[in-house]
C-alpha cells in the first residue's frame, strides 16, 4: 500500500500546471529579481571613476620679517599661516587671544599701522613693512596705558579673555575719533562726529564680543579716557605688581554692567589678576 512519503517523483514536480510547483515559483521569482536590476548594475558598472585628487606642491615655510612692537621677528612662516598664528605660536606673543578664529568675535584685534584689524583673517605674510601692535605693545616699561588704567579702574573685564582685544580696539577708536572718522550712528557723516557719546562708543566698539557681558563698563572706560578722567602716574608701573592707583577694584568681582550679565567673577582677586588681563596674561 502507497504512502504519501513514498510519492515518486516528488510530489513538488508533479503537480498539475494549473497549481505551480513551489520551485517553479521560486525559479521565476529569481528570474524576475535579476531582470529588474539589471539597468541599475549597468548603471553601476557605468559610472566613470572620479578623478584622482589634484596633487600640490607643499609651500615651503620662508622667512617673513614682522615689525611688533617695535622689535623685528624674522619668522619662518607658510605662506597660509594666519598673523594671529604667527603672534601667538611663532614670535610667543600670548597676549592676543584666539577666541572664534573667524572674524566674528574680536578678541584677536590688533593694530596694524595703528590700523585696528582681526588677526585671524589676514595672512602674516602680508604685513611686512607694517608696525604690528599687540596688546604687550600698549604698555611702556614703566606704566600701563591709561586705557590699561581705565579698564581696571572701571572693572571693564571679569575673565579678561576678550580685553586684548578690546584694549587695542579702543586704543585705535579714540585715533579714529581724534581724526574725525565717523562712525555709522553719526548724524552728519559728512562733518566730524561732534562728541563720543556711548551710542557712538558702542557703535565704534560693536566687533569686539564680550563674554562676561561687561559692556558698560568698557564704554566707561573708554568714556573716562576720551573725557581726560583718568589719572595717570601712581599705581600704574607694569612691574611693581603693587597696589593702589586707579580706582583698582581689590576683589576681584564686575559689579553691574550694562547688559545685565554681570554675574560671575573675574577669577582673580585683586591688583595682579586685573593688571595681567590688561597686559594679555589672562
Ligand atoms: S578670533 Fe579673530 S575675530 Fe574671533
Ligand atoms: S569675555 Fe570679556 S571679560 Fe570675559
Amino acid at each position: 500500500m502507497s504512502t504519501h512519503n513514498e510519492c515518486q517523483p516528488p510530489c513538488d514536480e508533479a503537480a498539475s500546471p494549473q497549481q505551480p510547483s513551489r520551485r517553479r515559483f521560486l525559479q521565476s521569482a529569481a528570474a524576475a529579481a535579476t531582470i529588474g536590476a539589471a539597468p541599475h548594475l549597468r548603471a553601476q558598472t557605468q559610472t566613470p571613476a572620479a578623478p584622482p585628487a589634484p596633487t600640490r606642491e607643499p609651500v615651503p615655510p620662508r622667512p617673513v620679517t614682522l615689525t611688533i612692537n617695535g622689535r623685528a621677528y624674522t619668522l619662518q612662516l607658510e605662506p597660509r599661516v594666519t598673523l594671529l598664528d604667527a603672534l601667538r605660536e611663532y614670535a610667543g606673543l600670548m597676549g592676543t587671544k584666539k577666541g572664534c578664529d573667524r572674524g566674528q568675535c574680536g578678541a584677536c584685534t590688533v593694530l596694524a599701522d595703528g590700523r585696528r584689524i582681526n588677526a585671524c583673517l589676514t595672512l602674516a605674510v602680508m604685513h611686512e613693512g607694517e608696525n604690528i601692535t599687540t596688546v604687550e605693545g600698549l604698555a611702556t616699561p614703566a606704566a600701563l596705558s591709561p586705557l590699561q588704567r581705565a579698564f581696571i579702574g572701571h572693572d571693564a573685564f571679569q575673565c579678561g579673555y576678550c580685553t586684548p582685544g578690546q584694549l587695542c580696539s579702543a586704543t585705535a577708536l579714540l585715533t579714529e575719533f581724534r581724526n574725525g572718522t565717523a562712525s555709522t550712528v553719526t548724524a552728519d557723516v559728512r562733518s566730524r562726529p561732534a562728541q563720543l557719546s556711548d551710542d557712538e562708543i558702542r557703535e565704534r566698539m560693536s566687533g569686539n564680543i564680550c563674554r562676561c557681558g561687561a559692556y558698560g563698563n568698557i564704554v566707561a572706560a573708554i568714556r573716562a579716557v576720551h573725557d581726560g578722567g583718568v589719572q595717570t602716574g601712581a599705581r600704574s608701573s607694569v612691574h611693581d605688581g603693587g597696589t593702589g592707583g586707579v580706582g583698582i577694584g581689590g576683589n576681584g568681582n564686575s559689579g553691574g554692567n550694562g547688559s545685565g550679565n554681570s554675574g560671575g567673577n573675574s577669577g582673580g582677586s585683586g591688583d595682579s589678576s586685573n593688571r595681567n588681563a590688561t597686559l594679555g596674561h589672562a
